[in-house]
């Protein structure tokens, strides 16, 4: 779906020129992103996610969030108050301009997806939805870290805050080892290989 708009747009602007302009100012911007999450978006260390893929509003709201203060974080609290809303949204484009792909353990198949998630964030850990993120690949420590914080309250949302309410520790280590078993490739689209 992506590919197909980003060629029709493309045929549509001038040599897609606004476009082309629109990723160069994201990645500038993901520069400074990159030793965490990488340029394509697949994280480096175990304690960030992967972001390359992720739906643009989806990183749009966690980065004003930290901005604003509402969601906190010692590393991403830093990064996000340097940020503008023209470089917010340049990075949001950026990363979502990637493409994922997704793959189930040897001998597992959707069916083995714990059931309450999936209407949001799919079997495989691709998110069904614009505000939902995709938890294909993520590691058990972030994932973890994240329903926690759902559940004590440090991170809030209307909709994952009560489903994590409601969670105990081993279904909350059961949904990171599911969707930490899914592999993940990111490949960049525009640039095909
Ligand atoms: C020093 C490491 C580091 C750098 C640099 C960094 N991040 Fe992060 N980022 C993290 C960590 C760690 C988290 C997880 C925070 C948490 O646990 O709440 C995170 C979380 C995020 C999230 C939330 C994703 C989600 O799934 O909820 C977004 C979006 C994000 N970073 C974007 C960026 C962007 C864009 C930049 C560059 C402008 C950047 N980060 C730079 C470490 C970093
Ligand atoms: C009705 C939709 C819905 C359902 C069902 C749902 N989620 Fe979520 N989930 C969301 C939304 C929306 C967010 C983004 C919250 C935010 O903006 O802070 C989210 C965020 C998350 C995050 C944070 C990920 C990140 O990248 O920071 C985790 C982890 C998560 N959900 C796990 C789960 C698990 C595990 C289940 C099943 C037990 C589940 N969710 C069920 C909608 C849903």
């Amino acid at each position: 779906m992506r590919i197909v708009l980003f060629m029709i747009l493309g045929g549509l602007l001038p040599a897609g020129a606004t476009l082309a302009q629109d990723l160069d100012a994201g990645r500038k911007v993901a520069g400074m992103c990159r030793t965490c999450h990488g340029l394509d978006g697949f994280a480096r260390i175990p304690i960030a996610p992967h972001i390359g893929g992720e739906p643009s509003e989806y990183i749009k709201a966690q980065l004003y969030a930290f901005r604003d203060g509402s969601r906190e974080h010692e590393m991403m609290t830093v990064v996000a108050k340097g940020l503008s809303d023209q470089q917010i949204s340049d990075v949001a484009n950026w990363y979502n301009h990637f493409e994922i792909s997704t793959a189930f353990p040897t001998g597992k198949s959707g069916n083995d997806a714990p059931e309450l998630c999936v209407a949001c964030h799919g079997a495989n850990g691709i998110s069904e939805m614009p505000d939902a993120p995709n938890l294909a690949g993520e590691t058990n420590i972030y994932i973890e870290t994240q329903l926690k914080a759902f559940r004590n309250g440090k991170r809030n949302n209307e909709i994952m805050s009560p489903i994590a309410a409601d969670l105990t520790d081993a279904d909350i280590q059961a949904a990171g080892d599911w969707y930490n078993s899914i592999e993940i490739k990111i490949t960049d689209p525009a640039k095909p290989n």
